[in-house]
């Protein structure tokens, strides 16, 4: 047997390839006869479509719509569900949306052709921000209330505490529209292939593509292959979007048997792709004399934009999350994800949390302020532990070490110090936030509806193949299933290859979201390379397939949302400190010292790589990405050069502090965590920029010019 590598950090299995530039991109793609597509987009945020007027096109090219749908296809995308349109037709809900594609040979005419496509509109009053939508501005366009969904979780009596209670604090937080900003932007070629078609994506789940694009053209899932290209980043926003290209990009290669492929440059991919949705969190909350919380009711609203895609189980982790890592003993949290006319909101990291998190902790520390002690006073007292009811009322099953995770913070800043010296509105401040995020698909759905299966194959030459559809997208996966692969095997880390996914030869091993693929696929990695091992012959191929077992006695109800959410949660405490500029109100961040339970990491420098690359990401969301709606453009920031995300010089290094706390159901013990780090900077960041202007923020992004107002 040699010696383990789980823990220690290895070389990335594909580092040399990346660093080297020998990666092939999907931009990098060339097939016999490809064409090019460029998509034609709606220009009006609401409106009915009276014409498309096509100029006469050179030979060779087309304009492709929901008019070459073949008979029995339909002209829909299916993500959780059908309700977004392949191409707009008869009507559009947001600037942006599909209405055909331009299709030829030479790339270099194809914008030129898009802007001789007409369109005519009869333009609609539009709703853009959450109360737009919630007053159904324009009409209602889903349902009677424009609200995709809309439900109520509670713990308690919640009515019957206010009732008697000493004080009530309330209180709205809101949170904007974040972009993801992945390096490789969104691309994809689809052509045929015998009798079949193949999409090659840069995408995070490849049998999601297939799921949602096969009824197109009236064919079953299997005579769509979807092959993943090496992914240059997704965090979220290669979830469901990439379904937006492959769709009219499949009707395209169906009607002109060809390869066609269609790449967004920065403009396109900012603008026109899907984005974090802005929310609005109210709060009441009941607090006794001794200064406990005994109740809180919140409301919880998402702004979806014109399609559902995932905001109902975005808006569920949202709500599942709104009370933080505390144990408040009576809770109500009701959530709606309301339609507007804006680009639809997606998958982001931390799906749905990151808003509600901002949000509690924000509130919480107002609170404690207002009672005059540390907002760490107030919030240590409600930490969860083991055995507390969740506010499902399901149970904290693992031991939560936060305690301990707040020591390492306070030790490592000298928090508590600074919090004693640096007077509200000294501009200097310190701010800390605690968070959490479940792990896997919420609930029972990694047992009813996603049912991963891992494959792998052992060649003759006694090298192993991972044949599974889970992506790496550079959070390390790919590397740290071959650890976990390998150590299993006793074998060395260059006899296992895990290749890029391809849905014709691999196992479904659901998709590559929810910080599921280590914790949930790694652990029936683990268990089938030690099937591998017993069956292990020399010179033999073998093939062991394995698939996802739920443990017993984690209840859920689907219907009422009652039981166990998540079975096992990361955790985080996070410290960051600050100091105002007077004259150009520009934070400088001091310090930023974190504490994350991950169970155990797999791969330590990669842990690292996501925390730090996680809480920059977070930064950036409270600090300076920030992007307005304009009726004419849609986003009005739509490029590197006005949508400002952070770089290496606008944050210091961090101090990054790991606690091992082995998860049950994990390999090796490890939990998810490409999401966790991601969930709770913002909110350290405005506590401590709020202490230092000595007044309270209640709306991200707070770029220096917001600050500036303020101060
Ligand atoms: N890290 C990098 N470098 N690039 C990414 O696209 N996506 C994030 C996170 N970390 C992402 C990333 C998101 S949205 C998720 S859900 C998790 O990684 C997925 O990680 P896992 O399923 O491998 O745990
Ligand atoms: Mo991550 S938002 O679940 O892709």
């Amino acid at each position: 047997m040699q010696q383990t590598s789980i823990g220690r950090s290895t070389r990335r299995v594909d580092a040399i390839a990346k660093a080297s530039g020998h990666t092939q991109y999907i931009a990098d793609y060339t097939f016999d006869g490809m064409i090019y597509a460029k998509m034609v987009r709606s220009t009006v945020p609401r409106g009915k479509i009276l014409d498309i007027s096509i100029p006469v096109l050179p030979s060779g090219y087309s304009f492709i719509s929901a008019k070459d749908i073949p008979e029995g296809g339909k002209n829909q995308l299916h993500m959780i569900k059908t309700d977004y349109t392949c191409f707009a037709d008869g009507e559009v809900r947001f600037i942006g949306e599909t209405i055909g594609l331009v299709v030829g040979p030479d790339r270099g005419v194809l914008q030129d052709l898009v802007d001789q496509v007409k369109v005519t509109y009869e333009e609609g009053e539009y709703a853009v921000t959450i109360e737009d939508g919630l007053a159904c501005k324009g009409g209602a366009f889903v349902g009677e209330d424009n609200c995709f969904c809309d439900f109520t979780i509670n713990k308690g009596d919640v009515d019957e505490i206010f009732a008697g209670s000493d004080r009530v604090f309330e209180e709205e937080i809101n949170t904007g529209w974040q972009e993801h900003v992945h390096l490789e932007t969104n691309g994809a070629i689809a052509m045929p292939e015998g009798d079949k078609f193949v999409i090659h994506v840069s995408a995070q789940c490849p049998f999601y593509v297939r799921k949602s694009i096969a009824s197109l053209i009236n064919r079953p899932y299997e005579d769509i292959i979807v092959r993943q290209s090496v992914t240059g980043g997704a965090f979220g926003g290669k979830e469901h979007f990439p379904d937006v290209l492959a769709g009219p990009l499949l009707v395209a290669a169906y009607v002109t048997g060809k390869p066609v492929q269609l790449i967004f440059d920065r403009h396109e991919d900012s603008a026109y792709s899907v984005k974090r949705h802005p929310s609005r969190t109210r709060f009441r909350t009941a607090v006794d004399k001794d200064g406990n919380i005994t109740a809180m009711d919140v409301d919880v609203v998402y702004n979806a934009g014109g399609y559902e895609s995932c905001s109902y189980v975005v808006l569920q982790r949202g709500v599942f999350h709104a009370t933080g890592v505390y144990n408040i003993p009576n809770s109500r949290v009701r959530g709606r994800a309301v339609a507007t006319n804006t680009f639809p909101s997606d998958a982001f990291r931390g799906f749905g949390a990151p808003q509600t998190l901002f949000a509690v902790e924000t509130h919480l520390a107002h609170i404690a302020t207002q009672l005059g002690i540390d907002p760490f006073e107030l919030k240590k007292r409600h930490f969860l532990k083991k055995g507390d009811v969740t506010v499902t009322n399901g149970h904290i099953y693992e031991t939560v070490v936060l305690p301990e995770m707040a020591q390492q913070v306070l030790d490592e800043s000298g928090y508590l110090e600074k919090a004693k010296t640096y007077a509200p509105g000294s501009l200097r401040g310190v701010g800390i936030s605690f968070y959490n995020h479940g792990g896997a698909f919420t609930g029972n759905g990694e047992q009813m509806i996603i049912k991963a299966r891992v494959r792998l194959r052992k060649n003759s030459d006694d090298t192993v193949d991972i044949l599974i559809g889970s992506t790496e997208m550079g959070q390390g996966f790919q590397t740290a299933l071959t650890k976990i692969v390998a150590d299993e095997l006793g074998i060395g880390l260059e006899r296992v290859r895990y290749p890029q996914p391809d849905t014709s030869v691999v196992s479904d091993s659901g998709p590559t979201v929810a910080s599921r693929s280590t914790m949930i696929v790694g652990a029936i990695a683990q268990r089938s390379a030690a099937r591998l091992r017993e069956q292990w012959v020399e010179g033999k191929e073998l093939v062991v397939e394995e698939e996802y077992t739920h443990p017993e006695g984690f209840p859920w109800d689907q219907s009422t949302f009652q039981g166990d959410a998540y079975i096992g949660y990361g955790w985080g405490a996070c410290v960051i400190e600050v100091e105002v500029d007077p004259l150009t109100t520009e934070v400088n961040t001091k310090g930023i010292w974190s504490s994350h339970d991950v169970g155990l990491a797999i791969d330590e420098l990669i842990v690292h790589g996501q925390i730090n690359g996680g809480i920059a990401q977070s930064l950036g969301y409270a600090a300076m990405e920030k992007l307005d709606f304009s009726a004419k453009t849609g986003f009005k920031q739509t490029g590197l050069s006005d949508y400002i995300i952070p770089t290496s010089m606008d944050f210091p290094s961090q101090v990054c502090t790991l606690v091992d706390n082995p998860y049950e159901f994990g390999p090796h013990g490890a939990k998810g965590m490409g999401e966790l780090v991601f969930n709770g900077a913002s909110a350290a960041y405005i506590d401590a920029v709020s202490r230092a202007i000595g007044k309270e923020i209640r709306s991200i992004p707070v770029p220096p010019e917001i600050l500036m107002e303020m101060m």
